[in-house]
């Protein structure tokens, strides 16, 4: 059987990490406990989460002719991540996340840097890829218009189509309607259709697509109602990246025909064992890992 194929078109960051025991309020400074370079960026994230799974994947988007970028190419192919679509670009610097990490919940700032360079024109150059996939995944790290303009491609070729709304930005009424999954967190979702804009039967028609992730929760999602997991009991290290986890396992396992309440299950056992060590792609597990945990874990849920 052919191998199932997963495309990402997203961000590519270096994370500059900085641990600490407090943060510092406005104009205070505090002394830290360590600091560390990681691979990051949620389309990077969610492709290295992919790939780790055993799955075929992809990534479409741009890094900078620079030393970051240089290393995230490298790395990106260590994991197995197919880079063919990947392009360094001279005029923006590689993307980059500032995180500071206190107590095992996080800060981020993002700048997209050569992200940005990731237009709808680019998008529309690796038609091609999107077009021989199973699943595009998508995020909100690069431009709108270049998100808006992959779904296109993946709604021209049958493709179906996972959006992780992150970060939280406007998104168009139509866009949300021509996408198959919505991944967002609780606020998320809040912010995306409790507005007036949306009538109480076309949010209802939504909440349908959504895969609703709330941390140590668990995650909501719709089949025939609303359904609810709790989260497995870990102990967590980092949650950076935990989203990124769940969305790419989630591809994985849907594009391998799972029914939508295991494809959760699974994703919902990733992304657990993803916060148990430091950086966004830190503890994200092979599919051997996940075996393993779910044996163990048999009953053992939060
Ligand atoms: O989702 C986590 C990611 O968000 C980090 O790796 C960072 O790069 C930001 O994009």
């Amino acid at each position: 059987m052919k191998n199932k194929k997963i495309t990402i078109v997203g961000s590519i960051n270096m994370d500059l990490v900085t641990c600490t025991n407090r943060v510092p309020v406005m104009g205070e400074t505090v002394m830290g406990e360590s600091f560390h370079t990681i691979p990051g960026g949620k389309g990077a994230n969610q492709a290295v989460a992919a790939a780790r799974l055993g799955a075929d994947t992809c990534l479409v988007g741009c890094v900078g002719n620079d030393t970051f970028g240089q290393d995230l190419l490298s790395h990106l192919k260590n994991q197995g991540v197919h880079t063919g679509n990947v392009e360094p670009v001279t005029h923006s610097s590689t993307g980059t996340a500032s995180i500071t990490i206190a107590n095992g919940d996080n800060h981020i700032i993002v700048i997209p840097g050569a992200n940005y360079a990731v237009t709808p024109e680019f998008v529309a150059k690796h038609e091609q890829v999107i077009a021989e996939s199973d699943i595009l995944m998508l995020q909100l790290e690069i431009p709108i218009e270049s998100v808006e303009k992959a779904v296109e491609l993946a709604n021209k070729h049958h493709v179906k189509v996972i959006l992780n709304p992150a970060p939280i930005q406007p998104l168009s009424k139509e866009l949300l309607q021509k996408v198959d999954y919505l991944t967002p967190n609780e606020y998320e979702q809040q912010l995306l259709f409790y507005s007036n804009e949306w009538t109480e039967k076309e949010r209802e028609e939504m909440m349908k697509k959504c895969i609703i992730t709330r941390g140590s929760k668990g995650i909501t999602f719709y089949q025939n109602g609303k359904k609810e997991l709790p989260s497995y009991k870990v102990d967590v290290v980092d949650t950076t990246g935990a989203g990124d986890s769940f969305n790419g396992a989630l591809a994985v396992s849907l594009s391998n025909g799972a029914a939508l309440e295991d494809a959760c299950q699974f994703a919902n056992a990733v992304a657990a064992l993803s916060v148990t060590k430091l950086g966004a792609q830190g503890g994200m597990p092979t599919i051997e890992e996940v075996q393993t945990f779910l044996q163990n874990q048999k009953g053992n849920e939060a």
